[in-house]
């Protein structure tokens, strides 16, 4: 059910997630679904209710560094604690820390890897919610497996429906991306995980060191996080990777970045995510834009791309992910269709 979130149905949702159900809340970057991180069969919910790989573990949120402390390996070694704590001062904020684990940090949570992904998040909402349950709270993205992250409470619900007993509704989320992972597992060599809206040079600044952007397809270190990640059920292709001159007749929308881009076709939708191509309006309506789209019943959808400095190197990572589903490049949906009717 989606309720507007004030104190009295925060605290409902707090006693639920300590009774180990799970909920839905917003945060600065998309909307999480949340469980008792301590509590194996809680986070088991999750996993059931996303249809969510195993191998693929969960952020734990908290709603001060002395939480995010107190889930940190104590034998981490004094450097790891140096950078953890150094990152730290961009919390609460849409970033996140994966470090060794503590014992208490049931396996499924970190899906056996033996380290945490921990954040604080900016959002009045869901630091309310997580000081009410004063417990940590394990939550992904509240979408199914594979499919776009939700920036609104009824993104959520489209995702779940009743299965969840409460989704606090905060409205459309701040950012739209989710956070930058960030793993401090070998202290020697911070690598990003995933980009996000906090950058490769605001953590060099912060952590007063070289940090890696991780390049590779490899699954292996961030399960989550290959090529392949989310998308829209409507075939997605980058403008640049096709020919509108052969796609005529075709049920085409279009995801514009700025205005005044004029293309040689008769589009049956566009959306303009931001009159002037402002990356963090970009980022903020890229979600909503996809999810958007794929209810219009389309052949295609088109989408535009952008500078990939700062916040357009998160953009441009989701676009490719989200267009690269099933690691399926643009093919005409005409050849598509056909092939599968003679399956
Ligand atoms: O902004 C966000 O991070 C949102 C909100 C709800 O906080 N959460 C989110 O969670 O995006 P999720 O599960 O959709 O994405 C978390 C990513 C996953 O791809 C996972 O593989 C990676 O972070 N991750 C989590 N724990 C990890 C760990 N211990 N080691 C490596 N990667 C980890
Ligand atoms: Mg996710």
């Amino acid at each position: 059910m989606i309720v507007p979130a004030n104190a009295e149905t925060i605290r409902a949702a707090a006693a639920l997630l300590r009774a180990g159900q799970v909920v839905s809340f917003p945060t600065e970057t998309v909307y999480g679904l949340g469980a008792n991180a301590l509590l194996a069969g809680a986070c088991e919910k999750i996993f059931r209710l996303k249809n969510r790989p195993p191998t693929n573990p969960l952020i734990v949120h908290v709603h001060s560094t002395a939480g995010a402390e107190a889930l940190v390996d104590p034998s981490f070694s004094s450097s790891g604690k140096r950078l953890f704590e150094r990152l730290s001062a961009l919390w609460p904020g849409p970033v996140t820390a994966v470090v060794p684990k503590r014992e208490t940090i049931p396996d499924i949570v970190t899906a056996g890897t033996g380290s945490v992904g921990i954040r604080i998040p900016a959002n009045d909402i869901a630091l309310a919610l997580l000081r009410e349950a004063s417990i940590p709270v394990a939550a992904p993205s509240a979408n199914l497996s594979n499919y776009v992250s939700p920036t609104t409470a009824r993104h959520v619900y489209d995702g779940f429906g009743e299965d969840i007993p409460i989704i606090l509704d905060g409205g459309g989320t701040a950012l739209g991306l989710e956070s930058t992972v960030i793993s401090l597992v070998e202290p020697a060599n911070p690598v990003i995980l995933r980009p996000g809206t906090v950058t490769k040079e605001i953590l060099e600044e912060t952590l007063g060191c070289k940090v890696r952007a991780y390049a590779g397809a490899s699954q292996s270190a961030s399960p989550g996080l290959g090529p392949v990640h989310y998308a829209p059920s409507t075939p997605l292709a980058l403008l640049k990777d096709i020919d509108l001159g052969t796609v005529g007749g075709l049920k085409l929308g279009f995801i514009a970045f700025r205005e005044g881009l004029h293309l040689e076709y008769d589009f049956h939708s566009v959306i303009v995510l931001s009159a002037n191509g402002s990356l963090p309006e970009i980022a903020t309506g890229l979600y909503g834009a996809l999810r958007d789209m794929d209810a219009r019943d389309l052949d295609l959808i088109v989408i535009d791309e952008c500078i990939e400095t700062g916040v357009g190197t998160a953009i441009m990572d989701r676009v490719r992910k989200a267009a690269a589903l099933h690691g399926r490049r643009y093919e005409d949906p005409r050849r598509r269709r056909h092939t599968r009717s003679n399956i």
